[in-house]
């Protein structure tokens, strides 16, 4: 029975890897302008290799640089990472303190070639419970790429989409409060525009990796048309090829959008 299983998991895997895409056919269809990605699998990925956990997330940031590049050549508009979740704090101290020194790394790495490549870094999520220096290293990037007009690499960071929502009903009470709003003005352009994305648009597509079928507390409001690609790769291995195949999937779809 376990034989017939792997047979049909090689077969299965087989067929996929026919479909490849190379950039220039993505080029040809119509290129999302917004990707989300919920880099997920970097533990799992330590586990397989008996490799501490946080190996894997140091793995998972070189990848995050050569998903930029290529998303910045394809000519997409924004790239959001789903970097650090509001429940993540739950994680051991040490795992947390290691993912809260990963922006610096990032950034002193790969900053002036994200400049050079015209990448405008910008962030979401409450930056106000980062370690200080996590914060700023995080605005000297956000500061010192505020000119460029290229790709927006958009971290989420201790971001959370049920938080969000909240804050922006916040803001919108605190408002009709004071008077300067009257409540048959807030509609969903004006909601929007007071979530942490504010004037940034839907992502068309999102990405998890990783096997993961679910949203964990992602752009609940956002993703309410985008395209879903999960794949079953884990974050560190998520290759070029893996990001056009996403894309590639993306082109295939018939969106509705409630229509017919
Ligand atoms: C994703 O990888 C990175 C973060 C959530 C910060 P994980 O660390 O969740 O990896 P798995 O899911 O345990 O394999
Ligand atoms: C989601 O991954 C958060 C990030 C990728 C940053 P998790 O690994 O934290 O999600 P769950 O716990 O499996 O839902
Ligand atoms: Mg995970």
């Amino acid at each position: 029975m376990l034989n017939i299983l792997k047979n049909w998991k090689n077969q299965q895997n087989a067929a996929s890897n026919l479909e490849r895409y190379t950039k220039e056919d993505i080029l040809k269809g119509e290129i999302p302008a917004h990707i989300a990605i919920i880099m997920d699998g970097n533990g799992r990925w330590a586990k397989k290799r008996s490799l501490p956990r946080i190996a894997g997330h140091h793995e998972g940031m070189k990848v995050v640089k050569r998903v930029t590049k290529l998303a910045n050549q394809l000519g997409v508009k924004v790239l959001t990472l789903y970097a650090f979740s509001t429940e993540n704090w739950k994680r051991p101290k040490m795992e947390v303190d290691f993912l809260m020194k990963l922006p610096e790394e990032f950034l002193n790495t790969y900053l002036p070639e994200l400049i050079e490549e015209n990448v405008r870094v910008k962030i979401i999520g409450d930056e106000s419970a980062l370690p200080s220096h996590t914060y700023k290293a995080i605005e000297k990037a956000v500061k010192d790429t505020e000119q460029n007009d290229g790709l927006i690499l958009n971290f989420a960071l201790n971001y959370g989409g049920r938080t969000e929502i909240v804050n922006a009903s916040k803001a919108l009470a605190e408002q009709v409060k004071s008077g300067t709003l009257n409540i048959e003005d807030i509609d969903e352009a004006l909601f929007s525009k007071h979530l942490m994305t504010e004037s940034i648009q839907d992502p068309e597509l999102l990405i998890r990796t990783s096997g993961e079928i679910r949203l964990s507390n992602f752009m609940l409001w956002q993703v309410a048309y985008s395209e879903f690609v999960f794949t079953d790769v884990l974050w560190p291995d998520f290759k070029e090829d893996h990001f056009l195949k996403a894309v590639g999937e993306f082109q295939q779809r018939g969106r509705r959008f409630g229509g017919i």
